[in-house]
C-alpha cells in the first residue's frame, strides 16, 4: 500500500515552540481532568498525539497514554520526551482514516486532530470499537472557522464543525451522553477561534 506524504514533516520539530498550542493543549487538559473521572489504571489513547502536547498534561492522572499518529516525524518527537511523562508510554503509527487497531482503551483523547479526517461519522464508528464498555471519548477541535485558522489548509477536511451536526455523528455511532464544552480561546492577530470539548460514553 501507497503511504500519505507527512504532512507534518516541515512542522514537528518546532511544533512545541508554538506557546498558543501550549496552553491550548493545557486548557483541554484541563477541562478533561475536571470533566472525566481519570484513575491510573486507565489505559488511555491520544489519538493525533503529535508530539503529545495533550499526553504530557494528562499522563499524571492514567496509568499509560498510547500515541496514535500517522505522522512518523511528529511521533519522533513524541518518543524523544518519552522520559518526560509521569505515565508509561507507547506509540503507534496508524492512519486511522484508513485503519483500526484490534484493541480497546479506557479512554480516547484527542485534540485538533479530527478536521484532518473527512469522514467524522466512521471515525467515531472506530472510537466506537476500540473503547471497553462505559469508555469515553474526549475530543477537542475547532468551532466552526471561516477557513482562516490555518496559513495553509492542505489535509483539512474540516474549517471546525458544527456542534450539532457532531453531535449526530457521535450519536449515530453508538455514543451516549455526549456534550460539549469550551476548552480555549486561540488568539491570532487576524481572530479569535474557539476550541470545543466533546466528552461521550460507550
Ligand atoms: C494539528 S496536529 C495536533 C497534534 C496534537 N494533538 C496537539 O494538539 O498538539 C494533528 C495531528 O493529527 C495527526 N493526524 C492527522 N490525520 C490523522 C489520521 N488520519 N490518523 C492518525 N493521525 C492523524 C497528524 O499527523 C498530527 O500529528
Amino acid at each position: 500500500m501507497i503511504k500519505n506524504k507527512d504532512l507534518f514533516a516541515h512542522k514537528s520539530k518546532s511544533w512545541d515552540m508554538n506557546s498558543n498550542r501550549v496552553q491550548n493543549a493545557k486548557g483541554i487538559a484541563e477541562l478533561i481532568v475536571s470533566n472525566i473521572k481519570l484513575d491510573t489504571s486507565m489505559e488511555i489513547m491520544d489519538f493525533g498525539a503529535g508530539t503529545g502536547l495533550l499526553s504530557y498534561f494528562v499522563a499524571p492522572y492514567v496509568k499509560k497514554i498510547v500515541a496514535v499518529d500517522n505522522s512518523p516525524s511528529m511521533l519522533l518527537e513524541f518518543q524523544n520526551k518519552c522520559n518526560d511523562f509521569v505515565c508509561e508510554t507507547e506509540v503507534i503509527e496508524k492512519d486511522l482514516s484508513i485503519d483500526i487497531l484490534e484493541r480497546k482503551f479506557d479512554g480516547i483523547i484527542s485534540s485538533m486532530t479530527i478536521h484532518h479526517l473527512e469522514d467524522t461519522y466512521t471515525l467515531f464508528s472506530k472510537l466506537y470499537t476500540m473503547l471497553e464498555d462505559g469508555g469515553f471519548i474526549a475530543i477537542a477541535d475547532l468551532d466552526r472557522e471561516d477557513g482562516n485558522f490555518h496559513s495553509d489548509n492542505t489535509g483539512v477536511f474540516h474549517y471546525g464543525f458544527d456542534r450539532h451536526l457532531l453531535a449526530q455523528e457521535a450519536q449515530k455511532a453508538g455514543f451516549k451522553d455526549i456534550s460539549f464544552s469550551l476548552a480555549h480561546t486561540i488568539s491570532k492577530p487576524h481572530a479569535d477561534f474557539t476550541v470545543f470539548l466533546l466528552t461521550a460514553v460507550k
